[in-house]
């Protein structure tokens, strides 16, 4: 039976934040800005934003209740107002790759599948996984706040898509996006919303985020968001961008690009 309270549940959203990650080789000495996208989201305050957020673990941490064998983090959970006073609720997902501080190659997880399937994935399980932090919360469990990720499967209703538009750390930009474009194409077999979110605007390449906008214009209803996690410019308009997608009677949120709302701030 429902509850008996006269307020319905906001509504509750699940949003995966996908994009080029791996070993060295494949995403060069640094990521592109997933995990500072998530903690800008999910915690906006200033002295709760970590701008490292390492993916080279060891086996103990890897197996941990936080990472719990997975190569997702749940970031947990934020209540929304939406203008017109509508609340909702939205899950923060990371697909990542977690790395071996030994090897230097993935974990060896209980999916065996390539990253570009994984992240597709619009349903996720882990029993008992707890919400994620930051990196010194592994091993450290007690003393941070612990949350539970929803136990049975999380239904993925959305991706956003990151693609770092800055110089990056020797990672060439055609490789992001060539791995982009098969991301892409394995997203849009599960039929649900994607939004791309240029990441590390404050740092952009200006040729770089002109080459993600051709891609985007070159597919039906993709938008981009011009974000910066470090400058909170942009971060929750991607998550609200994406939330309208998925109920149209939401308010559109205005997409301005990253130095006009970077001004506005
Ligand atoms: P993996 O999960 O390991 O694949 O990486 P990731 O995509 O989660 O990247 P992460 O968020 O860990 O960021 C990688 C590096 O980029 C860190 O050093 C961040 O501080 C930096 N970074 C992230 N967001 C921004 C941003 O908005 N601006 C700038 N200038 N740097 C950023
Ligand atoms: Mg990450």
């Amino acid at each position: 039976m429902m509850a008996k309270n006269k307020e319905p549940r906001p509504p509750s959203y699940t949003i995966s934040v996908v994009g080029l990650s791996g070993t060295e080789k494949d995403k060069g000495n640094c990521g592109v800005g997933k995990s500072c996208l998530c903690n800008r989201f999910v915690r906006s305050k200033a002295d709760e934003y970590y701008p490292e957020h390492t993916s080279v673990l060891s086996t103990i941490d890897f197996g941990g209740r936080v990472v719990n064998n997975d190569h997702f983090l749940y970031w947990g959970d934020i209540t929304l107002n939406g203008e017109d006073g509508v609340e909702c609720k939205i899950h923060v997902i990371e697909q990542t790759e977690f790395i071996d501080d030994q090897t230097f190659l993935p974990h060896r997880s209980t999916n065996l599948q390539p990253y570009i399937k994984r992240a597709a994935a619009s349903k996720l399980q882990s029993a008992e996984k707890l919400m994620y932090i930051c990196t010194d919360q592994l091993g450290l469990e007690q003393d941070f706040e612990q949350k539970q990720m929803p136990e049975g499967k999380l239904n993925v209703d959305g991706f956003l898509l990151c693609i770092d538009v800055s110089q990056g750390c020797n990672r060439k930009f055609d490789d992001q996006l060539k791995f982009v474009n098969n991301l892409f194409v394995q997203l849009s077999k599960s039929k649900k919303p994607v939004i791309i979110a240029a990441t590390k605007c404050d740092e952009c390449v200006d040729h770089y985020l002109r080459e993600v906008q051709a891609f985007a214009s070159n597919k039906k209803n993709l938008l981009v968001v011009e974000t910066s996690a470090r400058l909170n410019v942009n971060i929750e308009t991607c998550f609200t961008a994406l939330v309208q997608m998925l109920d149209k009677t939401r308010g559109k949120p205005k997409i301005i690009p990253y130095l006009d709302a970077f001004k506005t701030q």
